[in-house]
């Protein structure tokens, strides 16, 4: 598969599994999460889809179309070991959704994003909250959903987050 197979397959499968979202989420209130804004494409895809919700923005630095940057009241600046691990002292209400896109070639870094992330979701996640990731998690309060037909295996997980732990 040439690269540019690769990433039409990735960015399909990203598509596809989000636009099941809405459906999945109507009874469940609470902001949507896009961590990794990027170019700020998806963050487009999604307000599309979540006309009526707060969707907030992380990354480390603003690099996106100017049509798709956020309000300042809904950017978030900064690497996310920083910023998504104060969220849960900001945030409106627990997360409905949140959509990560911010592996990168190198499995040391991932592997470090990948554990901040497993201790850091469940905290700010609503119960019965989605997780769109392309990073495999692994936490017990993360529980692994099926995804999609239309979704090649390995490109994207689903989990449902059980909610932030109140022990
Ligand atoms: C693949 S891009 C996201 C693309 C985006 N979904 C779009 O539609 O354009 C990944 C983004 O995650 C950000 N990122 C990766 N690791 C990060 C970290 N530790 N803290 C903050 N941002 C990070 C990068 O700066 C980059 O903009």
């Amino acid at each position: 598969m040439s690269r540019l197979d690769s990433v039409i397959r990735r960015l399909s499968a990203q598509r596809d599994i989000l636009n099941t979202m809405p459906e999945r989420l109507k009874a469940l209130p609470g902001p949507v999460l896009e961590v990794g804004l990027g170019n700020g494409r998806t963050y487009d895809h999604l307000r599309g889809l979540f006309p009526g919700r707060e969707i907030f923005a992380f990354d480390r630095t603003l690099n996106a179309h100017p049509a798709c940057v956020p309000d300042e009241d809904h950017l978030v600046l900064g690497e996310i070991e920083e910023t998504l691990g104060k969220a849960k002292d900001w945030l409106p209400a627990p997360a409905a959704l949140a959509h990560l896109d911010i592996g990168t070639p190198d499995d040391e870094v991932n592997r470090r994003i990948r554990a901040f992330l497993e201790k850091t979701l469940p905290q700010i996640m609503a119960r019965g909250g989605l997780v769109v990731s392309d990073q495999w998690l692994r936490s017990t309060r993360l529980t692994v959903l099926p995804m999609p037909d239309a979704v090649p295996a390995g490109r994207y997980y689903l989990y449902m987050a059980s909610g932030p732990d109140r022990g």
